[in-house]
């Protein structure tokens, strides 16, 4: 898979670990940054992963901050991005399974890395189930 990760300072510590377990699991990754730890606006990285997932048909995406409450409420404001804030493996794999999410988001003060590369692996192996859940799905897209 291709994914498009990002973060803030408060989720800069872990990315590039997040990228080396991504790999390992053979997967394509472009690092949209942030790339220390000086604090920036987490906004603007949402903005970016979200822009470059929907111009890269069946991209993914990785956002990360202090908590993942922002990067969630700013990809989940894209039509076409369905972000998910996990903070465990079984939510991880059901959130790709029932709501096909593109953007897994997690916060770095909020989990620890072997619950972090828990959740990698469990969003990276499931797959959307569609059957009743696609209508569920379009009904979110088609807000009006
Ligand atoms: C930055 O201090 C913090 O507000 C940010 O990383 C995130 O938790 C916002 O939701």
């Amino acid at each position: 898979m291709k994914f498009f990760i990002g973060c803030d300072h408060g989720g800069y510590s872990v990315k590039s670990k997040v990228i080396q377990i991504l790999e390992s699991l053979g997967n394509e990754v472009k690092d949209l940054g942030t790339h220390s730890n000086q604090s920036v606006d987490y906004p603007d990285y949402a903005h970016k992963v979200c822009k470059s997932i929907l111009s890269t048909p069946g991209s993914n995406g990785i956002l990360i901050c202090g908590t993942g409450i922002g990067m969630s409420i700013t990809a989940n404001r894209y039509k076409g991005i369905r972000a998910a804030l996990c903070t465990d493996s079984y939510t991880a794999s059901i959130t790709k399974q029932h709501n096909n999410s593109n953007v897994l988001c997690f916060g770095q003060r909020v989990v620890g890395m072997g619950v972090i590369e828990d959740m990698l692996r469990a969003w990276c192996k499931s797959e959307f189930e569609a059957g009743r859940h696609q209508a569920r799905v379009e009904k979110i897209e088609n807000i009006t």
